[in-house]
This record gives C-alpha cells, sequence and structure tokens, in this order.
C-alpha cells in the first residue's frame, strides 16, 4: 500500500475530529441524553470506566512460572490501562482503582483527595499524567457553551423541574450554574433556557481544559487565584461591583472541573492553598474570586509528594481534619528485577538515547537499584531476597530454598520506601555512555565504573555509600562473573542447549536406576549397565551435594521430575532449579580450562583461533557488538580466570 501523503493524513484527521464535534441546544442534548444517559458522568465515574474500558486480567492468568509463585495467594488483578506503562507496581495501580471504583459510586471517596506518597522517581507523577493522556485521548464531553468550566449542560435545568427530567432522562443531576454561565442565561435567553448553545470539548492539559496543575507555589507568593481564577482588574471600572463579566474562572480547580486537578508536591503549598482543596473535594464548592458567592465544581482532585513531606505535615495535629480527607495510596519502588529492567528499556525507547546495550546492562543496574531498597534479612542475604522476589528459585546446598516470599515481605517495615531512584539509575547510564562515546556502547562493565563514581560524588550518608559500595565492588562484581562465565561457557560449547539436555537424559537414566537397584540400557548398544555413579556424582559434586547427601538428592530429583511429567508438563534440564544449576556448573567447569587458556592468549594457533572466533561469534549473535565483546572478553580474563 502507499504511504499516505500528508494531505490526505492532514484531511482524514479533520474529517475524524469534526465528526464527533456537535453543536446543538440544550433542548438537542436532552435527546441526546435520552438516547444515551451514559454520556452524562460526573469526574470520578468517567475516569473509572476510561480505566475499565481498556480491561482486567488476573495477574494468575500469566504463563509466566515466577510470577505464579510471587501471587499465588493474592488476588492481584492487571489494569490494561497502566499495563505497557508501569511495572511491579500492580499493588498501587490496584489501590488508585479501587479509589476510583469507589469513587464512581459516589461512595465517601469521591469527596477525598486521591494521594500519591512515594520516593523520588517511583513514577507518581508519571501515573498522574498518564490519567491525564487517558482524558485526553476520550471522546470529546458535552458543555454548556463558552463555560469557563465547560459545565455539564444538565445544570441548566431548574431545580423544580430536576426530578422530573431525572426520571425521563435516567440519570442524576447535580450541580449547579457558574456565575458566568447564570449571567449569561439570564441576559440572552431569559426563561428559554432550552435554546442555550451546547457544544463539545475535548480534554487537554495544553489548552487548560478538564485538566488543570497546580505547581507548589512560591511560599512569598500564596495568590488563590492559581486555584479558583480572579477578577479582571482592567474590567472592574466597566461594569459595577459583583457583575460576573468580571470574573476569569481560570484557576487550575476550574479548568480541572469534569476531569482532574493535580496539585505537585502538595504539601510544598500554605494550609490556605490546602483548605480550597479540601472544601472543593468534600464540598464541591469553590469560592468565587471576589464578591460572586460559591461555584460548583466536579473534578477529580489527585495530590502528590515524598514521604518527607507527608511526615512533616501529618505532625501538626492542625492538619488533622484536612488528614481525614485524604486516601494516601503508598507508590514505593518496584522490587522485582524482571520489572525493574522493563521501566529502563520503557525510558531508553522513549528517550533520545540510541546508543548499543549490551547483554545484561540494564540487569546489572536493576539488581543495583533494587538492592538498593531492601531491607536486611536476618533470614537470608540481600540477593538471595532480590532473585525470591523475583520469583526465582534459589539453590542452597543443593535444594531449592524454602523462604516464604510473604513472609519476608511482612518481616519489612518501609521496603520499597528508599533507596536510589529510577533517576540516578538512568543518570549512570547517560554517564557511562559519555565515558565510551568512540563505543557508542554501555555494558555492565561501564555502567559499574559509572556507578562507583557517582555513588562516590554524591552526598550521601557515609554507612549508605558504604553500602552502596560493597553492592558494587563485591555483591554485583561476584554475580556479574558468574553471569558472564555463563554465557561464555554457553559461547564456547556447541550446541549448549543440547549437550544440556544429553547430561540430563544420562543424568536421569542412571540416577533412576541408582534408586531403583536395576540397570541402565545403553541406548545405542542396547547393553545392561550397572548405573554409573562416578558420572552421578560428577555432576552432584558441582553443587556441593557428596557423601550421603547425593541418595536423598537423587531421590528427590526423580521424584520432582515424576510429578512434573504426571502434571503434563514438558520435563528439561530447566526443570528441576538444583539440577540444572549443576548441569550448567558441569559444563561451566569442562570448558573452562580451555576458555580460559584461548581467551588470555596472546597468540592462538589455529585450532585456538578457529574456536575463539566461533565463541566471539556467537557472542556476537547473542546481542554483543564489537565494542563490548572485547570489554567483556578482557574482563573476564583479568577477572574470571585469575592465574
Ligand atoms: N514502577 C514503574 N514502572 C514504570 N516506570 C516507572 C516506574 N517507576 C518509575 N518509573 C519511571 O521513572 C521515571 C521517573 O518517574 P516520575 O517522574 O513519575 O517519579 P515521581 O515519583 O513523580 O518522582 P518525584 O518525586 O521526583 O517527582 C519516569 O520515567 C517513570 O515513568
Ligand atoms: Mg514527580
Amino acid at each position: 500500500m502507499d504511504k499516505p501523503s500528508f494531505e490526505q493524513l492532514i484531511k482524514e484527521d479533520r474529517a475524524a475530529r469534526e465528526s464527533k464535534r456537535w453543536r446543538g441546544t440544550l433542548l438537542e442534548y436532552l435527546e441526546l441524553v435520552r438516547q444515551d444517559p451514559s454520556i452524562v458522568k460526573l469526574a470520578h465515574g468517567r475516569i473509572f470506566d476510561m480505566i475499565m474500558r481498556h480491561g482486567v486480567i488476573d495477574m494468575m492468568e500469566s504463563d509466566d512460572p515466577r510470577v505464579k509463585r510471587l501471587y499465588k495467594d493474592e488476588s492481584l488483578k492487571v489494569y490494561n490501562f497502566f499495563r505497557d506503562e508501569f511495572f511491579g507496581i500492580e499493588k498501587t495501580v490496584s489501590q488508585i482503582v479501587r479509589y476510583f471504583h469507589s469513587a464512581a459510586l459516589k461512595g465517601e471517596e469521591s469527596r477525598q483527595v486521591l494521594y500519591l506518597m512515594g520516593p523520588v522517581g517511583s513514577g507518581k507523577s508519571s501515573l498522574v499524567e498518564k490519567l491525564q493522556r487517558g482524558l485526553e485521548d476520550l471522546d470529546p464531553i458535552y458543555a454548556i457553551d463558552g463555560c469557563p468550566m465547560f459545565e455539564e449542560p444538565l445544570h441548566l435545568l431548574p431545580r423544580h423541574l430536576r426530578k422530573e427530567f431525572e426520571k425521563m432522562l435516567g440519570v442524576n443531576i447535580e450541580g449547579d450554574l457558574c456565575p458566568v454561565c447564570r449571567y449569561r442565561l439570564k441576559t440572552e435567553f431569559g426563561t428559554r433556557y432550552e435554546e442555550f448553545p451546547i457544544v463539545t470539548r475535548s480534554f487537554s492539559k495544553r489548552n487548560r481544559v478538564g485538566i488543570g496543575v497546580v505547581p507548589p507555589v512560591d511560599p512569598n507568593n500564596q495568590d488563590t487565584s492559581v486555584l479558583i481564577g480572579s477578577e479582571d482588574i482592567s474590567k472592574l471600572d466597566l461594569y459595577s461591583e459583583g457583575d460576573p463579566r468580571v470574573l476569569d474562572l481560570n484557576g487550575a480547580l476550574n479548568v480541572g472541573s469534569r476531569g482532574i486537578c493535580e496539585f505537585i508536591e502538595v504539601f510544598k503549598n500554605e494550609t490556605e492553598y490546602l483548605h480550597a482543596m479540601i472544601t472543593a473535594t468534600q464540598e464541591k464548592v469553590i469560592p468565587a474570586p471576589g464578591r460572586h458567592g460559591m461555584v460548583y465544581v466536579d473534578t477529580c482532585i489527585v495530590a502528590h509528594s515524598n514521604e518527607a513531606e507527608w511526615q512533616k505535615f501529618k505532625a501538626d495535629h492542625t492538619n488533622e481534619a484536612i488528614l481525614d480527607r485524604i486516601v494516601v495510596v503508598k507508590v514505593p519502588y518496584n522490587l522485582r528485577l524482571s520489572e525493574e529492567v522493563k521501566i529502563y528499556e520503557k525510558i531508553i525507547r522513549h528517550s533520545d538515547f540510541h546508543a548499543h546495550v549490551a547483554p545484561h546492562t540494564l540487569e546489572v543496574a536493576s539488581m543495583f537499584a533494587i538492592l538498593s531498597r531492601l531491607e536486611p534479612s536476618a533470614k537470608c542475604d540481600l540477593m538471595t531476597k532480590l532473585k525470591l522476589y523475583n520469583g526465582e528459585e534459589v539453590v542452597e546446598k543443593g535444594k531449592t530454598k524454602k523462604l516464604d516470599v510473604h513472609e519476608l515481605r511482612d518481616d519489612t517495615k518501609r521496603e520499597g520506601m528508599s533507596g536510589i531512584s529510577t533517576r540516578f539509575i538512568m543518570k549512570a547510564l547517560d554517564n557511562a555512555l559519555s565515558d565510551n562515546v568512540e563505543g557508542n556502547c554501555i555494558n555492565p562493565i561501564n555502567v559499574r565504573e559509572a556507578f562507583i563514581n557517582m555513588v562516590k560524588e554524591t552526598e550521601l550518608p557515609d554507612d549508605t555509600r558504604k553500602t552502596y559500595l560493597e553492592f558494587l565492588q563485591d555483591v554485583l562484581h561476584k554475580e556479574y562473573l558468574e553471569l558472564l562465565e555463563k554465557e561464555i561457557t554457553k559461547a564456547f560449547v556447541y550446541s549448549y542447549q543440547e549437550q544440556a539436555e544429553s547430561l540430563f537424559q544420562n543424568y536421569l537414566d542412571h540416577a533412576e536406576a541408582f534408586v531403583n537397584k536395576t540397570k541402565v540400557k545403553d541406548r545405542n548398544t542396547k547393553e545392561e549397565l550397572q548405573p554409573d555413579e562416578g558420572f552421578l556424582k560428577s555432576i552432584e559434586e558441582q553443587i556441593a551435594i557428596i557423601g550421603s547427601a547425593a541418595d536423598g538428592f537423587r531421590q528427590e530429583v526423580i521424584a520432582y521430575l515424576w510429578a512434573a511429567s504426571r502434571r503434563g508438563e514438558r520435563v528439561s534440564y530447566k526443570s528441576y532449579e538444583p539440577l540444572k544449576e549443576a548441569i550448567e556448573k558441569r559444563l561451566m567447569s569442562s570448558v573452562r580450562d580451555i576458555s580460559r587458556i584461548i581467551t588470555k592468549a596472546r597468540t592462538r594457533d589455529e585450532e585456538q583461533s578457529e574456536k575463539y572466533d566461533a565463541m566471539v561469534g556467537n557472542l556476537l549473535s547473542n546481542g554483543y557488538c564489537r565494542s563490548c565483546v572485547d570489554v567483556v572478553l578482557k574482563y573476564a580474563a583479568n577477572n574470571l580466570w585469575k592465574d
């Protein structure tokens, strides 16, 4: 198909927009409502419907075994509206949705502020922005023509007839005309309110339609006009006192009408500000500037700030009344490795960052971020905790570690509320790149360097700095070397996967014969053989199963795999985590010498060169680039196989 021309694109877009545009009278609007009463919505209901329209799935529907392991006892929902942009904060998201749900049902929540509290860079602003973008994508709403607050047209209906109209239309009518519309009705239409023009308006943050934003205000200039608008001084001479034509209802609470009003770093504002915010939610009215009485407002107030501000605010008992009117939703950092990686992939995708990203780079960076956020536990070390939180099985002394993730979580106080932010990590990735401009590539090695430098330079309490450096120089260093060795082994071993499978099959045959005290039938010669204990041991010793422990281990393996295959699962060398680890280590040790010699060699003979080139070729096809292949192999030579 031909690419559309610019003209075509523009025309089609215009046509699509115009088809949604509508203009008529209140009388005509009433007909529209009769046909589809769902066009009448209050702000919270609109946002709730917007979220739900995208669908919900149950966390357990995922076919990732790690997710199943992590969430088996919770019935956590995943909302598609947020799913592609927010990772690892499903609980937070579902609390936000719960707020909108009960607010949509006009529960107490519809008269409370939604307040997101969390550490820097945990996604608070992004969550609110997502809601705002969602509104902008909605079809336009119907509003009274010329109303500075885009009022619901049904406000034009006089009180005494509303019951009747509610019955005829099947909707609730809430709210009153703003002073500007009231004036216009009186002067232009008299009693013929049904002729008042109605139009459609689209939500727009930039045009300040249905989306208002209140930035933290300069404490020396606490002018409430930011919230509720002002009187236009130049018009004060023209009109008499109390004439609504002098009103500029362009405060954030005015323009946020029917949608969202966002308060950034809310508790930096004076209490006076907060009172207007609270009245707006609680009473659904705000004062009009000057002497113009109160104005009805239907908006969903979302505020956010960090924990320190919240604690300070909470400690002041004069704020009690306000505290009672706030629904607090914590937005902690994500603590799942796989999800943290997705965060950086997303940020990079949306940025101008175009360098090559070597395998495991974001993984290592994410590990650092998460380690810094975890609280120590007496039950395991932090790296183990990180893996358990990621839904992985951790093997210790030949057994999968039996530690309950929920219990680990319950032991913590404020895990996820402190540590290193997403922004810090992104800055380190940028720094790593600017240190390697000619390579145009970031890799775990230069990123770790960048982290170390940043930690040294950043203002941090001494013990925090010490802990971070330990993570980087010790824990992550070791972890990465393990990853790297596995990777190089895979690149060295011809058809790694098949070799692993064949070791696995052999192990099973011999272990089964051993356990059942039978013989092993050779697959080729059909000869009956004694189980080869030497071979079994050569695998088991890789994970420190020696002596009498071997019997139990063999029985466990057989029982586990038997149960798995009875459940209909396809059994592979990866099925039983301890055995998988043993097999991988066995493969690694089988090529350790040769990879060391070949990688470190200054000169290689023909056979060695061939092997080396094949290994490099494999790494390249596994996602490395020319630059990082060199870097990681040099790193391996210096660190992995020290002489
Ligand atoms: N769990 C997450 N899932 C997806 N993206 C995230 C997550 N946490 C943080 N981010 C991303 O990190 C960046 C910083 O987030 P954001 O600016 O929303 O944080 P914030 O909580 O508002 O921080 P601050 O308190 O400094 O204002 C954004 O690009 C955001 O999308
Ligand atoms: Mg923010």
